[in-house]
């Protein structure tokens, strides 16, 4: 881990100029990242234990943001052979993006909450190469995107940006995200409705990621971007008490 560290410094530092970039493992329980403005410059990139080798995905997280009308990134998963391996993003007409193994597709119906927490899953398995979002209550229909792979290979994973490559910090600012978002759980399959809507809901003991869990969240972050309590960028409601 420190090797990690000293040589994103490096990479970094020689590159950009960067005054400081830490790796850290911590519980980000009650924790949200904080992105207060629309640059490059900030985000924050998840790590995983393990090479990823699994036939479906799915991804939870929640976000609040006061952009209404520009589409923002809020999940980007990148390997070396594929960019867009697989992205979440909310595009301006109320619409969520899916990009899995570089295909594209769009889901619309579902809400979106202006400055206030939304919580999104997303899924999608090769074996029948489906894709479903869920929003809140509302679950999207059931499309069909990409070639129908597993997911292979090592991923990098950035919140906050949209990734343009796989090496270094190359994003797409138009995409990048504004406000909070907390909760990231990554799962090496496809959840069950019932276990999305535990996440949803997040009243009882929620399935945490078995790929990248925000109980366990190793992570480094950059730029503006920051780890604050959730009661002191929100007010405080017992949405987890057991
Ligand atoms: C990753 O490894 C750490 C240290 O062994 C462990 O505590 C953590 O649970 C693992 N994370 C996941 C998501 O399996």
């Amino acid at each position: 881990m420190k090797k990690l560290a000293s040589y994103l410094f490096f990479f970094l530092c020689c590159g950009l100029a960067r005054s400081e970039l830490k790796t850290v493992r911590r519980c980000l329980r009650e924790n949200v990242i904080v992105f207060p403005e629309q640059s490059t410059k900030n985000y924050v990139q998840l790590h995983a234990n393990e090479t990823m080798d699994f036939p479906g995905i799915t991804v939870c997280l929640r976000f609040y943001t006061d952009e209404s009308s520009r589409s923002q990134i809020l999940f980007s998963l990148a390997t070396p052979a594929e960019v867009n391996d697989f992205a979440i993003s909310r595009s301006h007409a109320n619409q969520y993006r899916l990009q899995v193994h570089g295909a594209s597709v769009g889901f619309n119906g579902l809400p979106f909450k202006l400055t206030k927490w939304n919580s999104v899953c997303a899924t999608w398995n090769s074996v029948r190469g489906v894709a479903q979002v869920f929003v809140d209550e509302v679950p999207s229909v059931q499309k069909a995107v990409a070639v129908k792979n597993p997911f292979k290979g090592d991923s990098k994973i950035v919140l906050g940006q949209s990734q343009k490559s796989y090496a270094g910090e190359d994003f797409n600012q138009d995409l990048a995200f504004t406000g909070f978002i907390t909760d990231v759980h990554v799962y090496k399959e496809v959840l069950t409705p019932l276990l999305i809507k535990n996440f949803m809901e997040a009243k009882i003991k929620f399935k945490l990621g078995d790929y990248i869990s925000w109980r366990k969240l190793k992570h480094t972050v950059a730029g503006s971007a920051a780890v604050e309590p959730r009661q002191f960028v929100t007010f405080y409601t017992n949405r987890e008490e057991k």
